[in-house]
């Protein structure tokens, strides 16, 4: 059910959840003074609880207000890429943010989203949780029609049409005496340099027992259809392809194109949407041909392509 901006705010408030845009990816948010909507979030994605929740704020006051103390940089991070794609992790007073939000953790993660309808909702409700809007272990949504498709037709969705990152947020995490990245997203390691003097480091947390970032050990991003990451050459007879447009593919093969080799953006945009398609479609594997550049924002997504490739 489509609802619109002002529905959206009194559904928040009367303690309901709701699904709204982001510039990133479509969220399910519930305010944070609401802990039976935050209990309903877990429930409804089926997300472990060992899960923390971002934080999305229109201020950067109400950070402040609710960390402990706030580690070096952060004032000239948040002023730099908020409101836009970064969520910064940081220490916090256990009084101020629900345990159940940060899985018992002494931090929390928060983000200034960059979208207008977000924002909108946002100055009038306070505080939002919003994880992605998808079932936990699916690609994220990045349509309303994706939320539609996890959820049901019946499910609040504030509509703000495709999102334009198509990917989530870079995660930075503060450890001392540097800020490292914990997820990848739709910002690149490098545009950290800029503010930091330095690129933090990418501490591919999933390779850890117990990682800084507990997403990373669950599965993510998966669609129905086994994915096959390799080699154009061993592409013969692929019932299902993603890949570029600038390449030929096996004649009988059904293709699905993820954009151009020469704009990481419009890929990122397309990559959810593609996975989704293969399930729409009944692929049960596909092929994804993975030569394609590692720099920027392109790592972002073979890092993606690889999650939704386990288990
Ligand atoms: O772009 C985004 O970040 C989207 C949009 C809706 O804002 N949200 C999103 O939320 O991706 P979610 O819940 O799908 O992913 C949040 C990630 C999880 O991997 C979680 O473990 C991590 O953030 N996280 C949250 N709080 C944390 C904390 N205190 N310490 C470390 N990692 C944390
Ligand atoms: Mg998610």
């Amino acid at each position: 059910m489509r609802v619109s901006v002002k529905q959206a705010i009194q559904l928040l408030r009367s303690g309901q959840v709701v699904a709204m845009p982001t510039e990133t990816v479509y969220g399910l948010a519930a305010c944070l003074d609401q802990p039976v909507a935050i209990e309903q979030i877990f429930q409804i994605k089926g997300r472990p609880s060992t899960n923390p929740l971002i934080i999305h704020v229109a201020d950067i006051k109400t950070v402040v207000d609710c960390s402990k103390e706030l580690p070096p940089h952060f004032k000239e991070l948040a002023e730099a890429f908020w409101p836009g794609p970064l969520t910064l992790i940081v220490p916090i007073q256990p009084e101020r943010v629900p345990a159940s939000v940060r899985s018992g953790l002494p931090t929390a993660g928060f983000r200034m989203p960059q979208h207008p309808l977000a924002l909108e909702v946002l100055k009038e409700t306070g505080p939002l949780v919003m994880p992605s809007a998808n079932l936990s272990g699916k690609p994220s949504a990045t349509r309303p029609e994706h939320v539609e498709e996890d959820f049901g037709r019946d499910f609040p969705v504030l509509d703000g049409g495709g999102c334009d990152k198509g990917v989530e947020s870079t995660i930075l995490y503060y450890q001392h005496p540097r800020w490292v990245v914990v997820r990848l997203g739709a910002l690149a390691p490098a545009v950290f340099a800029l503010v930091l003097g330095y690129q933090p480091e990418n501490l591919k947390a999933f390779k850890h027992e117990q990682p800084l970032c507990p997403g990373q050990l669950f599965r993510h991003y998966a669609p129905r259809a086994k994915l096959i990451l390799g080699d154009r050459e061993q592409m013969e007879g692929a019932p299902f392809i993603l890949g570029f447009k600038e390449r030929s593919y096996p004649l009988h093969s059904r293709v699905l194109y993820l954009g151009s080799l020469l704009d990481a953006e419009e890929v990122a945009v397309n990559l959810y949407q593609a996975l989704r398609q293969l399930d729409f479609e009944g692929a049960r594997v596909a092929w994804v041909d993975m030569d394609f550049p590692r720099e920027g924002l392109w790592e972002t997504i073979a890092e993606r392509l690889l999650r939704a490739g386990e288990g």
